[in-house]
């Protein structure tokens, strides 16, 4: 282990091998893993990068700097999140890209885990039919198979510098190791229960005495798991020494994933689910996210409603704004599931009438309670903790990303000698109709349980883009609060006219059918909580925080505005 005393710049080394036509890469740039800060907001004219972690956001900035462009700049973010942030940065894991490119391109590529070969529809139910949510939540038998390295080389056709440059910051920090923040100290100290139950091979997480801030994690298997990768590209993962030591893990803790799982993994490319609000395009995430076609739901819903001259955290705003999410999430419990196993009516969902129709019953004066909103009557024709980052660069190129193990730290299983946690992403699967997930939502056959099949997601990665070009990039973590999160937060800019920090920070709210209630967080206003209630309306327990957005907004003068969300660690670095 380093003692802090040792403290030294952790040299990233520029490899030479570049692209042809590339220009040679910058000089060697520095992190320092043992003294950095958190900056919130920076304006920035060259590039930027808003994620989970200020090591990652480093990370990401110094390939721009190294000549790399947004997607490289993300895959590099990427991969250092699975290093600083183990909670939800993963290789186990998987994720989701919104990208617009330089050339007016824009792209959706989907790394969602998919459920393993011998997967079934039952596989969560006793024998007396009760479903069992902790077998679908923790360990072994709750991963789905990883996405993410798949989704890494997906992306890197639009990158420029060799992917070896790309994951050399994550090797670099995995190996030499870096100084944990309170909050991370906090968060492994919390987990050191369940890192003993959930493990056949105890992993560098689980400590005697305490963690604490300012402690050094070292993370050698991990290092040599991303070297492999360095090394071998996907199959550094998939195959070989990497694929051998998760199948093993799942042997010896009953887990489904079998090499012909990981060999035939892939991720997919898919028209992004992009729609028109008031004159700015805005571009989404397909099915198998839900957050696309949610984001478009609740956004159509209110766009002839004048909610920017209700006023910001006026009654009228958040009632109207419950009643949309609560009919958004009705839809998403019966309709939305992985289109290549169902056919979601997409269409249909996102048609105006279709929408007008669902907000018939609409009453402004009162709660309308879930029991009487169904999911819409189709016209005939037809872990919480995630991670999100946001990159811009100066070519035109924008990038949303959100990735999860799913709960922090995913299935809580760390694949022995790989260094790596697994997601417990299978409970987002419907495992029994009505019986609902660890967000508490619910669903049906269309995200029902089959082999080879994606779960559908919330996240929801977004781009909104200004006379074609970007304008503003976002993003959150938060399980179902996601699309409610991304919705309100643009809703804040473009209707009521925020600041990027004010429309980030304000506290939010959150509504999704069932159960039926209002969750709110600290800072919501007493008032109209008092209102609502008068009105029918139930509220959960005020939580902490909700969502962790990363947002990045560009200025009329062309500079970039990234604002990091301040209820965590989360950093925002630019230049
Ligand atoms: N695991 C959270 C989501 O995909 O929505």
């Amino acid at each position: 282990m380093f003692h802090k005393s040792l403290l030294f710049s952790l040299l990233l080394v520029i490899l030479s091998a570049c692209k042809p036509g590339q220009k040679n890469a910058a000089p060697a740039l520095t992190i320092d893993p043992y003294q950095y800060t958190i900056n919130k907001k920076v304006i920035a004219e060259n590039g930027a990068v808003v994620s989970a972690h200020p090591l990652a956001s480093k990370a990401g900035v110094l390939i721009l700097r190294s000549g790399g462009n947004a997607v490289d700049a993300a895959i590099a973010t990427q991969l250092a999140l699975a290093v600083v942030y183990p909670n939800a940065g993963n290789l186990g894991g998987g994720g989701f890209m919104v990208a617009h490119l330089q050339d007016g391109k824009t792209l959706a590529l989907d790394y969602r885990e998919m459920a393993p070969g011998a997967a079934h529809r039952d596989m969560y139910l006793h024998a007396n039919g009760e479903a069992d949510t902790d077998k679908s939540q923790l360990g072994h038998l709750s991963s789905g198979v990883p996405g993410t390295v798949a989704g890494l080389f997906a992306s890197h056709q639009y990158a420029r510098l060799p992917f070896a440059q790309l994951i050399q910051p994550a090797i670099d920090l995995a190996e030499k190791g870096f100084i944990i923040t309170a909050s991370e100290a906090r968060s492994l100290n919390y987990l050191q229960g369940d890192l003993k139950k959930y493990n056949t091979v105890p992993p560098v997480f689980v400590k005697k005495s305490p963690w604490k801030e300012g402690d050094t994690l070292i993370q050698k298997d991990l290092a040599a798991t991303l070297k492999r990768i360095q090394k071998k590209g996907a199959a550094g993962f998939y195959e070989g020494e990497t694929a051998r030591l998760i199948v093993e893990e799942m042997k010896r803790g009953t887990g489904l994933i079998t090499a012909a799982d990981l060999k035939n993994y892939t991720a997919k490319y898919r028209p992004p689910h992009a729609f028109d609000y008031k004159g700015y395009k805005i571009v989404g995430m397909p099915m198998p996210s839900s957050g696309g076609l949610l984001l478009h739901q609740m956004m159509k819903m209110i766009e002839d409603r004048n909610i920017g001259a209700m006023g910001f955290h006026s009654l009228q705003a958040i009632q109207l704004m419950t009643e949309v999410e609560r009919r958004a999430f009705a839809d998403r419990a019966e309709y939305m599931g992985d289109g290549d196993f169902y056919k979601v009516p997409v269409a249909m969902l996102s048609n105006d009438v279709y929408l007008q129709n669902r907000m018939r019953n609409y009453d402004p004066a009162k709660a309308t309670p879930s029991s009487i909103i169904k999911p819409g009557e189709l016209l005939r024709a037809e872990s919480e903790e995630t991670t999100h980052l946001s990159v811009i660069d100066k070519e035109g190129n924008a990038v949303a990303v959100t990735t999860t193990l799913n709960n922090s730290y995913g299935s809580r299983t760390v694949v022995g000698g790989a260094g790596f946690f697994l997601n417990d992403e299978m409970d987002d699967f419907s495992i029994k109709p009505g019986v609902p997930n660890m967000y508490g939502a619910v669903g049906g056959e269309a995200n029902a349980i089959k082999p080879g099949k994606r779960m559908l997601s919330s996240m929801t990665p977004t781009l909104v883009l200004k006379n074609g070009k970007p304008y503003i990039v976002v993003g959150t973590p938060g399980g179902t609060t996601i699309p409610t999160q991304v919705f309100q937060t643009l809703v804040n800019m473009l209707e009521f006219n925020m600041s990027t920090e004010e429309a980030v920070y304000k506290p939010k709210f959150h509504h999704q059918w069932l159960p039926d209630e209002v969750m709110t967080e600290k800072g919501f206003p007493p008032a109209v909580k008092e209102a609502m209630q008068k009105m029918g309306y139930s509220f959960s327990k005020e939580r902490g925080g909700i969502g962790r957005t990363e947002c990045i907004r560009v200025l009329p003068d062309g500079r970039f505005e990234a604002v990091a969300d301040n209820r965590g660690d989360d950093a925002a670095e630019g230049f």
